[in-house]
């Protein structure tokens, strides 16, 4: 069978957050891997024959390739009349007048390469159609959006769906987008057929043509006044979206909501673009953007505090936000903020101050360096986001023998989700946990809880299980059947507005200090990661041991991304499409990684928890470039910190 767009039902369009992306080709194709139509049949020798020998006829139109071409281009636009899928800008405070009276300004611009998540198993789902219904198995991270999708591209009635959560050994935002187009090709294919269809991509595949972390150009400027203070902030964030919008425009928010980090500034004004060009399109990766922005901050308070002379962890400290300070979009850091404790206590672990002093001195043998990072991560959604779009729902169902299901949306992808929310039930109906039960989500039998993104599962989801749970304890009777569902309700402090983007972007933000310490070998500049050292605070820990797993995941996963995983494009093309050219850090380059919580318990999330998953990624790219500018004596403006990239920068004399 040949399935293409003419065997679509319903609408031809992947319904992610604006409906650009075709689910099979049209008229034209805007990137290389773009799908055009499947050959299914059952025998995949029999498939693979048909597809050499299928010839498509292109018409080339001159292709619009990196950033800046984009922008330049007036060639076929992709997208609207300047190829840019979103503009954004926020503002608080009198930046004009802080920029006109201040003592000193300084600028500086910083770029960001792709990442690629290389999760355990690649992208892949199963379509069966029988007695009028689709249901669609995958590794997915969220089946409610999968559901949608199918709604859509099928023109199906909501009871003709069904989507089911398989094992998932890992996503990392990798697989909330991308499994709707799949399921909706898959489903099409099995509509047609009649039979079910299996769509894998083989890892080559999924490399060249799945979503990656955004490509970003990061110009930032402050004012600083004679106090060596910074009284201005103003930022202009540009990402690569690549051929479609998907989740671009919610990376892009998260970039600019967090690009402060953890320092507070009476006036900002930032502005944001996501740009479309004729390469893969991009989408959600841990962290949403704020790597990015948080990587230029944490390089621009490094670098300014040394063009000052000031010592770059003092000048930090002094630009800390504190509870009751304003937070980028001008809203309030309501809870305690323990950022003092953090570094106190990576500084014990690490021996920072004194080894940053006995760096700064030396003068022989090969390049030593420390480098510390701080971050901050704006746990769940954004703005009003739970209450206007997700209005999450939730349900515990008791069955005999004091067995307790939970019924929610949400995936465990690896960071640990049904321990946690089974941990939670249990504590609050005082029950062991072997009594609860949670099985893979199945959109038949689950209520809408909302995605497994943001890092806000635990604190939002887990919240609503605690809630629930006590209510069930009070209809609690032996041998009874019985079901709570409980519904989402906005904090009411919470104040956002969704046009201006001012107020609280988030209704809390968990934290990490992380020191890296390097050597660099004076002839090849190869990076040796000598130790990491991490606390962070993310409320209280629902598991410790989960979250350890989280700390050490996530900071390798940062570390690879400061220095290892190098990923190019020629003629619109991904260059590394294998894990052998596409280096990850595999267990040989783990550097040893001690860490520690400061408890910090959040009212508002159940038994004090806060989101963790994404936060522990965020610091170690910084934390390690701070470490490489250390060594070097020159300022990193750039992710990956390459070998080459640092022989050029010493050698273009950047070094001081
Ligand atoms: N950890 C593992 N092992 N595997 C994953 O796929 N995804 C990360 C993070 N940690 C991920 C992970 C991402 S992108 C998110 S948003 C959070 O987990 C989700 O965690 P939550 O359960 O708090 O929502
Ligand atoms: Mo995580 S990027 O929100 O899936």
């Amino acid at each position: 069978f040949i399935v293409d767009r003419h065997d679509i039902p319903g609408k031809n369009r992947v319904k992610v957050i604006i409906e650009d992306q075709p689910v099979f080709a049209e008229d034209q194709v805007n990137y290389i891997g773009e799908p055009i139509l499947l050959v299914v049949g059952h025998d995949k020798t029999d498939i693979l024959k048909i597809l050499k020998e299928i010839r498509v006829a292109y018409e080339d139109i001159p292709p619009v390739l990196t950033l800046e071409e984009a922008e330049q281009s007036e060639l076929f636009p992709i997208f609207g009349d300047d190829n840019c899928f979103v503009t954004y800008a926020h503002c608080h405070g009198d930046v004009d007048t802080a920029f006109k009276t201040a003592e000193t300004i300084i600028e500086n611009e910083y770029r960001t390469g792709y990442q690629e998540h290389i999760y355990l198993e690649t992208q892949g789902v199963l379509a069966t159609y029988e007695k009028s219904r689709v249901s669609v198995f995958g590794s997915i991270q969220c089946p409610f959006y999968v559901k949608n999708a199918l709604i859509s591209a099928l023109g199906f009635e909501s009871d003709r769906i069904r989507v089911v959560q398989t094992t998932v050994g890992g996503a990392f935002g990798g697989k909330e987008d991308y499994p709707s187009l799949i399921a909706c090709q898959a489903a099409v294919a099995a509509l047609k057929t009649g039979k079910p269809v299996q769509l894998l991509l083989d890892r080559l595949e999924d490399i060249e043509v799945t979503p990656k972390r955004h490509p970003s150009v990061i110009k930032i400027r402050t004012a600083l006044n004679e106090h060596h203070r910074i009284i201005a902030l103003e930022a202009d964030i540009r990402l690569n979206a690549g051929a479609y919008m998907g989740l671009s425009n919610v990376v892009l928010q998260r970039a600019m909501f967090n690009i402060a980090g953890v320092y507070s500034v009476p006036n900002i004004r930032i502005k944001g673009r996501a740009v479309a060009t004729n390469t893969v399109p991009n989408g959600a990766f841990r962290g949403f953007g704020a790597p990015q922005s948080i990587f230029a901050m944490e390089m621009h308070m490094d670098g300014v505090a040394r063009e000052l002379g000031l010592d770059p962890l003092e000048f930090k400290v002094n630009h800390m936000a504190k509870k009751g300070d304003l937070t980028a979009t001008g809203g309030t850091f309501r809870h305690d903020i323990k950022l003092v404790e953090l570094i106190a206590a990576v500084d014990t672990m690490s021996g920072y101050r004194e080894k940053i002093k006995e760096f700064n001195t030396r003068k022989e043998g090969p390049y030593r360096g420390i480098g510390l990072a701080m971050v901050l991560h704006g746990c769940g959604f954004t703005g009003s986001g739970e209450r206007d779009h997700i209005k999450a729902r939730v349900k515990l169902r008791k069955l005999s023998h004091d067995r307790v299901e939970i019924l929610v949306a949400n995936v465990d992808m690896g960071q640990g989700l049904k321990t946690c929310l089974k941990k939670v039930v249990a504590k609050r109906l005082g029950l062991p946990m072997e009594n609860i039960i949670y099985e893979n989500p199945d959109t038949d039998r689950v209520p809408d809880s909302g995605p497994t993104v943001a890092s806000r599962t635990t604190m939002i989801v887990g919240k609503l299980l605690a809630n629930a749970a006590k209510r069930l304890k009070e209809r609690w009777y032996e041998g009874g059947f019985i079901e709570v569902t409980e519904s989402y309700k906005h904090p009411p402090e919470m104040q956002w507005d969704d046009t201006t983007f001012l107020g609280d972007a988030y209704p809390a933000y968990s934290w990490g200090v992380v020191a890296v310490e390097v050597e660099i070998d004076p002839v090849t500049y190869e990076i040796e990661t000598k130790g990491t050292w991490a606390a962070f605070d993310i409320g209280t820990a629902i598991d410790r041991r989960i979250i350890r797993g989280q700390i050490e995941g996530g900071l390798l996963q940062g570390l690879g991304y400061g220095s290892l995983e190098v990923m190019q494009g020629k003629a619109g093309r991904v260059q590394q499409r294998s894990v052998t050219d596409y280096i990850i850090p595999t267990a040989m380059d783990a550097p040893k990684i001690a860490s520690q919580l400061i408890d910090n318990p959040y009212d508002q999330g159940p038994f004090g928890a806060k989101g963790a998953g994404e936060l522990t990624l965020v610091g170690g790219a910084p934390a390690l470039a701070a470490a490489v500018g250390n060594a070097l004596g020159i300022r990193i403006d750039r992710l990956p910190v390459t070998p080459e990239y640092l022989m050029e920068a010493v050698e273009n004399g950047k070094a001081h």
